[in-house]
């Protein structure tokens, strides 16, 4: 597994590569990083290459110049970007949560630069007026304690009820994760995801065979939440995967990891409207 820096024409996004073969962008959750997927990098799949990056302004990428007024946007033209100049044409998109929100805004900008679509404890709908206000109250929380804010509030909810108990050293492995981004990033993203568009309508458009995972014990998007981005997008798959929480990538990798590359097998066995690499 390697760790590279691709320089770009903003700015130089580090990103992390594993395996050789049909090619998976996988996008990481908030407020993460590309580490967040080291437990895919570790055992890559024979025939699949996974690239892991951190989004604008998260771990080792810097912020591109002024960090304020990005969108979802933003990240998906750097991912566009970032496949170009790895020379992958198509890819399997794999986002949890605000990775799920940018994997969104590239089926919206480049739909034919996929070969399949994987959407993690992530929810299509924009922000509630109550989920704008909890937005501010993190803004505070992090302007007056930095990212250790920011972990202490999220970590009760990232990681599952039988996570937290079984494999307590990841509580410890997130936080750290967390508190590696800069407040810079995090504002930027926290603004981001208040301001995303709704992708409701997009869904049902979408030909590209998608897979919806959840990590049954996810408390910030809920099976039920999950279900419903199933239902709406014609044909799609839907993992539940037991024992897992919000960061179900983390939590139970090899069923995750098998999700994922069902997905892109669906993809090659459909040809349903998806550009084959
Ligand atoms: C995430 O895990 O990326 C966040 O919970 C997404 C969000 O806050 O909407």
């Amino acid at each position: 597994m390697l760790s590279k820096l691709a320089h770009l024409s903003t700015q130089s996004i580090r990103y992390l590569e594993a395996g050789t073969g049909r090619p998976a962008l996988l996008l990481h959750a908030f407020p993460l990083g590309a580490d967040q997927w080291l437990p895919q990098l570790l055992r890559v799949p024979p025939g699949w290459r996974f690239v892991a990056p951190d989004l604008r302004g998260f771990g080792g990428t810097d912020p591109g110049g002024a960090i304020g007024g990005i969108t979802m946007d933003t990240y998906a033209a750097d991912m566009l970007e970032l496949m170009a100049h790895l020379e992958i044409p198509t890819a399997v998109v794999a986002g949890l949560s605000m990775g799920g929100y940018v994997a969104m805004a590239i089926a919206r900008r480049a739909p034919s630069k996929l070969s399949g679509l994987v959407l993690a404890d992530t929810r299509a709908s924009a922000d509630t007026a109550d989920g704008r206000a909890a937005r501010d109250k993190m803004l505070a929380i992090l302007e007056r304690d930095g990212p250790l804010g920011v972990g202490r509030e999220m970590l009760p909810k990232l990681l599952g009820a039988t996570t937290r108990r079984e494999q307590p050293d990841l509580v410890d492995a997130i936080r750290r994760l967390i508190e590696a981004n800069t407040p810079d990033g995090i504002a930027a993203a926290i603004r981001a995801m208040k301001d995303r568009p709704d992708s409701t309508l997009l869904l049902p458009t979408l030909t590209c065979p998608t897979t919806i995972v959840c990590g049954a014990e996810d408390i910030i998007t809920v099976p039920a939440e999950c279900e419903s981005l199933h239902r709406t997008i014609p044909g799609s798959r839907y993992v539940l995967i037991p024992d897992a929480g919000h960061l179900s990538n983390v939590e139970a990798p090899a069923a995750f990891t098998e999700a994922l590359i069902q997905a892109g097998a669906a993809c090659s066995v459909l040809g349903a409207g998806c550009a084959e690499p």
